[in-house]
């Protein structure tokens, strides 16, 4: 019989959630559509969970257009749609640094994510880039947080809540793994 047998690839482990304070960076293309909502979506599930004293959140982009910005103004108006107000991030961009700064570095999507181990230099830092796909709802018909820049409002509002659902899973797993 032909064909690879070989079992699929176990998903990559997640670093070490019990780290006290723990460190998330959210990464993205322009860092002001998808990871600013990340950030401001996972700090709000943190604050329900008790966990904004463990969990420090930071988000950034991997290209430099947009540097000093606020969010874009249709993704604050869809995160407002969703009862959710912007706490005051800036746009900033991704820099090697950012390797030794957060144990887990979560890009929106694939590109995102080869752009990220592109700049990684050694196994332990490539181990702290989980994609946000990691924490989708099981059954999603996405395998990345589509980049809603190019859109209509209503890609903006599918990814508020596709980025919400997958917070909730994030925190509720950091939950579990917090030593109290
Ligand atoms: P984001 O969306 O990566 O979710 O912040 C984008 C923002 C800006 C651009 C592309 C995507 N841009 O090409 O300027």
């Amino acid at each position: 019989m032909s064909g690879d047998m070989s079992p699929a690839p176990e998903p990559p482990a997640i670093p070490d959630l019990a780290a006290d304070p723990l460190r998330v960076l959210f990464v993205c293309l322009g860092n002001i559509c998808r990871s600013p909502a990340a950030e401001i979506l996972f700090n709000a599930e943190l604050k329900r969970a008790g966990l904004t004293e463990r969990v420090y959140v930071d988000s950034c982009g991997m290209g430099g257009w947009h540097i000093g910005q606020k969010p874009d103004r249709r993704m604050l108006a869809a995160l407002q749609r969703h009862g959710y107000a912007w706490g005051g991030h800036t746009a900033r961009q991704f820099s090697r640094a950012d390797f030794s700064q957060f144990d887990l570095i979560i890009p929106q999507d694939e590109s995102n994510r080869e752009d990220i181990l592109s700049l990684a230099r050694t196994a332990e830092e490539r181990a702290r880039v989980i994609p946000m796909s990691r924490w989708f709802p099981e059954g999603s018909s996405f395998t990345e947080v589509p980049d809603p820049y190019w859109d209509g409002d209503r890609g903006f509002d599918t990814v508020v809540e596709l980025l919400e659902q997958s917070c909730a899973r994030l925190a509720a797993q950091i939950r579990t793994t917090a030593v109290n």
